[in-house]
């Protein structure tokens, strides 16, 4: 039975490797037939291990019945067993010597024995196996404190407060306004990944020739190849050409420069290239004094640049302000009888995020939240029409937070502009009103 296996295989065989040895057959030929011929190898593998698998029942088989035959009538059969949850039983049989085996569905893994076999006394051997739900948590793939939520087959965080994406990765820049007179800012944004690339023309050398014999033999410095028929000259390889978009990644973050024997990495303006020679990072003018802000400015520091931004106070009607810091102004204190001032917004603060270019969404961009509340309601909205509208929605997070989405991805060099007003309401009376500022500022590319 095995060596008819076999022989089946080897004459399967013959003809196509004959077929090789005629014409030069194309390389999809070539394939092709190796395809076949593995495939051929396959059934005949599986139909050998079962017809292997069938005798060994049946030596069994006959070893029981020959002790049968002994004594008791030849009636007994093992218990049914349970299929466990989660899973599959294959095998109905139940008289000893048979053996059952159990497939776990996807997203479980076995834990116990994979198969089981009805025994001589009546048993089965070893332990009911249970299938236990992969546990996706087990890298702990959640980062930034966000926790791990194990799920059929996949995962989901749930991320600590100011943390976002699918793995908390990203910070969500928040803001507590305090009903009082202080206040503070972070504003950061996370990166993203490339634009195309830009290539120079070759260079060419001669190349080393050494003669042995009647042959010539001649080589290239590294970073150069032997161009065509001409041995004698090598040109230089384009790396920038050859990786262009290769399935390890592009060289290059930005752009390539195709360089004698080599290449290097360019970034644009503002951008420094990183020590590793392949991506770009922000260069922080605010930090290095590259940029030209006044005094009476602030220097806010974006992707690929900078910004110079000046806050002034607003100028209402019947209210004055004051700057209590250099992003916030607050309302001086309204006479009693001043309703038009007392309607003014007590707070004015002014935010300020660099963010990149086409960045996913929607995503949160901000919180606001009150630190304190002295009425029983908080409304949370976004003030203003157009521009605003388009990109933004505010929703509310929890009791005292409200937060601006960003509802679809913006392509830079643009600046956007949001409002985001609290009110404070006691018994539907208004107590207060602070108003938020945010302006984005997102660069020309996604890095
Ligand atoms: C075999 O067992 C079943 C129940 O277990 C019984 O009904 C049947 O009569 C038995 N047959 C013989 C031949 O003993
Ligand atoms: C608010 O401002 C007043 C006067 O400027 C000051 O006395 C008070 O301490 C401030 N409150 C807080 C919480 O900073
Ligand atoms: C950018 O990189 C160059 C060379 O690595 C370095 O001389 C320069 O100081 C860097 N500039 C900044 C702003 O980091
Ligand atoms: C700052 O420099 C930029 C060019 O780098 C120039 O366009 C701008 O006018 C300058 N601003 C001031 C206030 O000098
Ligand atoms: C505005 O203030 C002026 C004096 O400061 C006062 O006479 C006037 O009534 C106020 N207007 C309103 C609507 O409260
Ligand atoms: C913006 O991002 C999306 C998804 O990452 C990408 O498919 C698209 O090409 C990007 N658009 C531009 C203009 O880079």
């Amino acid at each position: 039975m095995i060596w008819t296996h076999a022989v089946i295989v080897f004459l399967c065989l013959c003809p196509i490797y004959a077929a090789f040895g005629q014409d030069c057959p194309s390389r999809q030929d070539m394939q092709s037939s190796l395809k076949q011929v593995q495939k051929l190898l396959s059934t005949h593998e599986a139909a050998y291990l079962q017809s292997l698998r069938t005798l060994r029942k049946k030596l069994t088989l006959l070893q029981n019945t020959a002790t049968k035959q002994t004594g008791k009538a030849n009636n007994d059969t093992c218990l049914k067993l349970d299929t466990p949850a989660n899973s599959r039983k294959l095998g109905k049989a139940q008289t000893p010597g048979h053996e059952v085996h159990f497939l776990c569905d996807a997203g479980y893994e076995l834990v116990g024995a994979e198969s089981r076999m009805c025994q001589e006394s009546l048993t089965w051997s070893g332990q009911q196996p249970t299938c236990r739900n992969i546990n996706e948590c087990a890298s702990s793939p959640c980062l930034n404190g966000g926790t791990c939520v194990d799920e059929v087959n996949q995962f989901s965080c749930t991320c600590t407060k100011g943390w976002a994406g699918a793995t908390c990765q990203s910070p969500v820049p928040t803001f507590f306004v305090t009903m009082t007179n202080t206040s503070s800012a972070t504003p950061s944004a996370a990166a993203a990944i490339s634009p195309p690339a830009v290539t120079v023309g070759p260079f060419v050398r001669p190349s080393r020739c050494t003669q042995v014999q009647d042959t010539t033999h001649c080589t290239c410095d590294p970073g150069y190849t032997i161009s065509g028929r001409d041995s004698t000259t090598c040109t230089d390889i384009d790396e920038c050409e050859l990786f262009h978009m290769g399935q390890a990644g592009r060289l290059c973050l930005h752009a390539c420069v195709n360089t004698p024997g080599g290449y290097r990495c360019t970034c644009p303006a503002g951008y420094n290239v990183t020590r590793d020679g392949r991506n770009c990072k922000d260069i922080d003018e605010c930090a290095t004094r590259q940029n030209n802000c006044t005094r009476d400015q602030m220097c806010i520091n974006t992707y690929g640049g900078f910004q110079c931004v000046r806050v002034d106070c607003p100028r209402i009607r019947n209210a004055t302000y004051s700057k209590t810091s250099p992003l916030r102004c607050e309302r001086n204190p309204c006479s009693v009888d001043n309703r038009v001032c007392s309607q003014a917004p007590n707070s004015i603060s002014h935010h300020f995020l660099s963010v990149v270019s086409n960045l996913s969404a929607p995503r949160t961009m901000f919180r606001v939240s009150a630190l304190r509340l002295m009425g029983d309601t908080l409304r949370f909205s976004l003030l203003g029409r157009g521009q605003a509208r388009r990109h933004f929605t505010v929703q509310r997070s929890d009791r005292q937070t409200g937060q601006l989405v960003l509802g679809s991805p913006v392509l830079g060099p643009a600046t956007l502009e949001a409002e985001v007003e609290m009110t404070e309401l006691e018994k539907g009376v208004q107590l207060g009103r602070y108003i938020t500022k945010i302006t984005m500022f997102i660069s020309q590319y996604e890095f």
